[in-house]
């Protein structure tokens, strides 16, 4: 079976830092891949690297097959990987259907042009429209990003995410930072996003978060995988455990 992403050897050094130390990592089709890992284990990194923000220092990233490192991030969107950001990042001042519809302006220009480009025209509206009841926004549609709380923020990461038409969603820690009830409204949506056969990455610090919601999890540590299994089985993997408690994060 082809791997829909496949990491070989990765690392990814800052001066003398190794944030990614030697990583490799398959993501199957369809699947919800978490990753976990204490601050600064490189998860975050991970991401910008497989989305061309950083250039990797070595190493190998496969989409389909087809070698991906080193590529601009535009060009790594436009072949279909969406991430969301650990801070979310919206375009405060307009609002959250004009941030969707400015997302959707991905797919009919790839790069600088679409920047520019108005796509105000009915048919990206409606598909705006769409992804806005998907992810449970539609009633805020006129409401100013700015103005709106971070559950709903996150919501609007993922939607704007959506709006690539995405074969990989990754998405940084939608979670942390919000009310139980916001966590549970996040939850449902990527529940509602594997249903739909969507490939997932999520980066998650909150562990029974992971265990509810992945099918996997790779567990990092200074920039090196120290595990990778069923949730049940990294849940009482010693590594895992000892990681963890160096930090004061509950594992149960
Ligand atoms: N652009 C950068 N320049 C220098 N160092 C960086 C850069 N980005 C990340 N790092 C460092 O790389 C390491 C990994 O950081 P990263 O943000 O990937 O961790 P993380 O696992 O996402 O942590 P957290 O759980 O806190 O979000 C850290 O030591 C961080 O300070
Ligand atoms: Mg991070």
């Amino acid at each position: 079976m082809q791997e829909m992403l496949k990491v070989n050897g990765l690392k990814m050094y800052f001066g003398g830092l190794k944030a990614i130390d030697g990583l490799d990592l398959d993501v199957h089709e369809k699947e919800t891949l978490g990753i976990i890992g204490p601050n600064g284990a490189g998860k975050t990194t991970l991401f910008n690297v497989v989305c061309g923000v950083h250039k990797p220092t070595e190493g190998k990233i496969l989409l389909n097959g087809k070698e991906i490192q080193g590529k601009e991030p535009f060009e790594i969107a436009g072949k279909g990987v969406a991430r969301t950001f650990q801070i979310s990042k919206p375009l405060k001042d307009i609002s959250i259907l004009d941030n969707v519809v400015a997302a959707l302006g991905i797919n009919e220009y790839t790069g600088f042009k679409s920047l520019f480009r108005k796509s105000h025209n009915k048919e990206t509206v409606e598909k705006a429209i769409e992804i806005l009841k998907r992810t449970g926004l539609i009633e805020f549609k006129d409401k100013k990003a700015g103005e709106v709380s971070l559950g709903y923020l996150r919501r609007l990461e993922i939607a704007r995410a959506l709006a690539i038409n995405p074969l990989l969603i990754m998405l940084d820690e939608p979670c942390a930072g919000l009310s139980n009830f916001a966590i549970n409204e996040v939850i449902e949506l990527i529940m509602q996003l594997k249903s739909e056969g969507k490939t997932i990455v999520l980066i998650e610090h909150n562990l029974p978060i992971s265990m509810k919601v992945c099918d996997r999890i790779v567990v990092l540590n200074f920039g090196q995988k120290i595990a990778e299994g069923l949730p049940k089985e990294i849940q009482n993997n010693p590594q895992v455990i000892e990681a963890y408690l160096g930090e004061d994060d509950d594992i149960a």
